[in-house]
């Protein structure tokens, strides 16, 4: 049988064909055209500022994991608990923050190599640092991506992207705060037994 080019096709069968390469069909940082009423400005304002949104909250994730497994002393184990929870609700957030971008036509960024290079939260040492630090540590990211995601939702708000402003306002914003009432209750220097 022959192909619309005049070529042979090659025989069934059912060997997958591996070790595939092409070049890449999406650059970082460009939005296709999606007929949802909106700008290709909106668009590629709102891809760019979620992406930065999702590098953070990829770091943060990290960061819970991290310090989920490097806890000590008396409330090691609440806390082990409890940051594995916020963990799972920021994978969570990730997840909606990727898919965001996608729905409006951008590329999320994806391998935690290129989430290292756009990601503005400091670089914790590679060690274990004393429980306070590392709980106050995760508050300042928290702080980071809450400050960006109040930024975007206005910006989002203004370009007519409802659905970016509500993402961001009642879904990061709104688990962001939660759980840095949670974190800082952690901090507060109060006697346990006797007042
Ligand atoms: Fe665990």
């Amino acid at each position: 049988m022959t192909t619309t080019d005049g070529g042979l096709e090659p025989p069934p069968s059912s060997q997958p064909r591996l070790h595939q390469h092409g070049r890449e069909i999406q650059e970082f940082g460009s939005v296709k055209q999606f007929p949802l009423g909106l700008s290709y400005d909106a668009r590629m304002l709102s891809c760019e500022q979620v992406n930065q949104i999702l590098a953070d909250s990829q770091i943060l994730y990290a960061m819970y994991k991290k310090h989920h497994w490097h806890m000590r002393g008396p409330t090691f184990y609440q806390l082990h608990l409890l940051l594995d929870k916020h963990a799972q609700e920021q994978l969570a957030l990730v997840d909606v923050l990727a898919e965001r971008i996608q729905t409006l036509g951008g590329v999320a960024l994806g391998d935690p190599r290129h989430v290292g290079e756009l990601t503005s939260i400091e670089r914790p040492p590679d060690g274990v640092e004393e429980v306070p630090v590392m709980l106050s540590r995760l508050l300042d990211a928290h702080e980071k991506i809450l400050i960006h995601a109040h930024a975007a939702a206005a910006r989002a708000a203004e370009t007519g992207d409802d659905g970016t402003n509500d993402m961001l306002v009642s879904q990061v914003v709104r688990t962001g705060e939660l759980q840095a009432w949670f974190l800082s209750e952690h901090l507060v220097d109060t006697p346990l037994v006797r007042a």
